[in-house]
């Protein structure tokens, strides 16, 4: 008896601790919305869910009602048989048909309502993201700025996203704000939301379509931020500060490895060289990485010990990363080469390498 009794209650033992994890204020909780879309999905989830109440009540209401009205007192007796009554029959017919309406008027007026395509006026804010294996590119053709992983969007505008990949099939997800949307080969997608006025903040969000390899790893920030330091950041984006030379040695020689290691045959650096464009287009593009909070897709903050543990070794960090390792594993140079590399990196778009350390340790959720 104590082990049918320790049986049953291993399960709900076990999981507890997964229960305790969930939480309605989470930093990717659908339950704490902070843009139209999100918030539409929300309002008709918790539609349903309040609408499921009733039914549970009452299933479970007349299931223990039967259960100790019509239990089996003598051993001899059969119950009364209700098989085919028309009543029970009609009732049980009408009411979820009831219920299926409730639901599905909502839903369709949802659909209806997100998926009306939007023409794009000059007010709003137009972002082209493509999905590759394991990162996101985000495009502003208005502003002529390109960067990866971390989507500025000022608060209280309507976005439009167009999403398309350059592989495999993705999704856009932020659960705080919207999606799901795929990313599909050849295919534009659409996604539009308005942003909260008073919706600043970090916001994560992450790919939501199995897409081999690092899939788990494909995550991003949105950065959403009153208009005028948006203004800021584009305008900070449009002129890349070229650094050809540098004061602090380390962030000069890690300048010069950029080139002698290679990363410039896969990266674009638009602090690099005036004018001169690197990389090809299925690699982040690196230009005022200075900039980001994050490094390896939102993975790590962007402190330069993180971004010279990635340089050193993407694999160790994102397993099945598309980046290689630049050193032999032997190679004594390499943790003092990789920390250069992250020094010059960091240093793009700043005026010294200490603001995104700064604005990495602000930006927690
Ligand atoms: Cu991209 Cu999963």
């Amino acid at each position: 008896m104590p082990m049918r009794w320790l049986r049953r209650a291993l399960p709900v033992a076990f999981l507890a601790p997964l229960l305790a994890g969930c939480s309605l204020d989470g930093v990717q909780s659908i339950m704490s919305p902070a843009a139209s879309i999100a918030r539409e999905q929300h309002g008709l989830f918790m539609w349903t869910w309040y609408l499921s109440i009733p039914v549970m009540v009452g299933v479970f209401g007349v299931l223990f009602y039967v259960l100790f009205k019509y239990r089996r007192r003598r051993d001899d007796e059969m119950p009364d048989q209700s098989h085919g009554n028309p009543m029970t029959e009609v009732i049980l017919t009408i009411v979820p048909i009831i219920i299926v309406i409730m639901v599905a008027v909502p839903s369709v007026r949802s659909i209806f309502r997100t998926q009306t395509v939007v023409q794009a006026t000059s007010d709003d804010v137009v972002i082209h993201v493509t999905g590759y294996q394991w990162w996101w590119k985000f495009d502003y053709p208005q502003y002529g700025v390109t960067t990866a992983n971390e989507m500025h969007i000022p608060a209280g505008k309507r976005v439009i996203l167009q999403l398309n990949s350059g592989d495999v099939v993705h999704a856009f997800w932020a659960p705080r704000l919207a999606g799901k949307v795929d990313l599909i080969p050849n295919q534009d997608n659409r996604l539009w939301f308005d942003t909260d006025p008073d919706g600043t903040g970090i916001f994560t969000g992450q790919c939501a379509e199995l897409c081999l390899g690092a899939h788990a790893y494909m995550r991003f920030r949105i950065v959403v931020s009153e208009q005028d330091e948006f203004d800021d950041w584009v305008a900070e984006f449009q002129q890349p500060a070229v650094v050809t030379t540098a004061t602090d040695p380390l962030i000069a020689q890690g300048r010069q490895l950029v080139a002698s290691k290679g990363c410039i045959g896969c990266h674009n650096i638009g602090n690099y060289s005036e004018g001169v464009k690197f990389g090809q287009p299925q690699y982040p593009d690196l230009t005022n990485f200075g900039l980001r909070h994050t490094v390896g897709a939102a993975i790590l903050d962007a402190t330069p010990e993180n971004v010279a543990t990635w340089i050193r070794d993407p694999q160790e960090v994102k397993p099945g990363a598309r980046m290689p390792t630049l050193w032999q594993a032997n190679d004594p140079n390499r943790d003092q080469e990789a920390a250069a590399i992250a020094a010059y990196l960091l240093s793009l778009g700043v005026e010294d390498g200490t603001q995104a350390l700064a604005q990495a340790s602000t930006g927690g959720n």
